[in-house]
């Protein structure tokens, strides 16, 4: 049966909602990024369409440049497509329940990326442990800074991810706010992991702040570059310990020209072509192997949790030893 004829079988059968046979031998997975704009996931697809096609399967990816309704207006598209799969990196983790349930009664698995989808039925979860990115994120900044003022820089409020890691974050400094060393003096959630916010946001809390800060515990490389961007402008990049994550090329050099204290190493092609194999395991039916469970609100989630590597001047050219970033890479201005 040629392309045309099984997608017009899948809509029509997707319209009856009966279940899609899934072609196993070749499946077809839909992949819907939140954002591209965000460098780290032009990396995932391009490792996760690499390694799944390695596997004989197709790759439909679809970026909703932060946009919730755009986002599932095109998992309905891959629904019509009849793939076997969908992968979902979410913009917005609360607003997917109807749109996964469609997923589900078309016969197709449905995949978290990174980021939990919650109150939805979902098959599995697949990211690093964020809570312990947390831990590394205000360890890291601690270390440096064990006394002062602090202001948490937090991730996107639609991202669960986020709140995840300000529970890894508190974890840490919990014992010194209350010994006394440390005081928070403001946080904030940035929009959208929205550098430009970031920027504006640590501007009003330098000020409001006198430029008392002692400390900023920011939840992401691009959050953490809209920081330094403020820092700067007050003469205090570098005398601020700030943390971050995902190694964005422009923050490794940050951690190497000592503006940014650390960042957290989340290998991308490890992430990327193990949800290509958990994503062809579920379009054959086999068993993919779970390492955890995540409770998302309305189940227990089946998941694989990979381990993440806290990243400062010390040990940064782990990234060349990976292959993440060449020496010139690193080195370029
Ligand atoms: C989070 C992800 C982080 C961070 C952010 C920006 O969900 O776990 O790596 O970079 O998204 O996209």
């Amino acid at each position: 049966m040629n392309n045309v004829k099984r997608a017009l079988l899948a809509s029509a059968l997707a319209l009856l909602s009966l279940p899609v046979m899934a072609d196993a031998a070749h499946p077809k997975i839909g992949f819907s990024i939140d954002d591209l704009r965000l460098e780290r996931w032009s990396r995932d697809r391009d490792y996760f369409v690499a390694a799944a096609e390695k596997m004989d399967a197709k790759v439909f990816v679809q970026s909703a440049d932060a946009n919730e309704q755009k986002q599932i207006s095109q998992i309905e598209n891959l629904i019509s497509r009849g793939v076997d799969v969908i992968v979902i990196v979410p913009f917005n983790a609360t607003v997917l329940t109807n749109a996964v349930a469609e997923a589900k009664k078309a016969g197709i698995k449905v995949v978290s990326y990174d980021r939990l989808i919650l109150n939805a039925d979902i098959d599995a979860y697949i990211s690093f442990d964020n809570e312990k990115v947390g831990e590394m994120q205000a360890s890291g900044v601690l270390n440096a800074a064990p006394k002062g003022n602090y202001f948490l820089l937090g991730g996107a409020p639609t991202d669960n991810n986020a709140k995840v890691l300000r529970e890894g974050q508190m974890k840490v400094l919990q014992p010194a706010i209350d010994k006394g060393d440390i005081k928070i003096v403001g946080q904030q959630w940035v929009k959208e992991w929205n550098p430009t916010e970031a920027l504006s946001i640590v501007e009003n809390a330098l000020t409001r702040n006198d430029n008392k800060i002692d400390g900023i515990v920011a939840s992401n490389d691009a959050t953490a570059g809209g920081a330094i961007q403020a820092l700067a402008a007050q003469q205090l990049a570098g005398k601020v310990p700030i943390s971050g994550q995902d190694a964005d090329l422009a923050a490794v050099k940050r951690v190497i020209a000592g503006t940014q204290t650390m960042t957290v190493y989340k290998p991308l092609k490890l992430i990327a072509s193990e949800a290509a194999k958990l994503s062809v395991q579920l379009a054959r039916n086999e068993k993919p192997a779970y390492s955890s469970q995540y409770d998302n609100g309305s189940k227990k989630v089946d998941t694989i949790l990979l381990t993440p590597t806290p990243l400062t001047k010390d040990n940064i050219d782990l990234l060349e030893q990976d292959g993440f970033y060449t020496k010139a890479q690193i080195a370029g201005q």
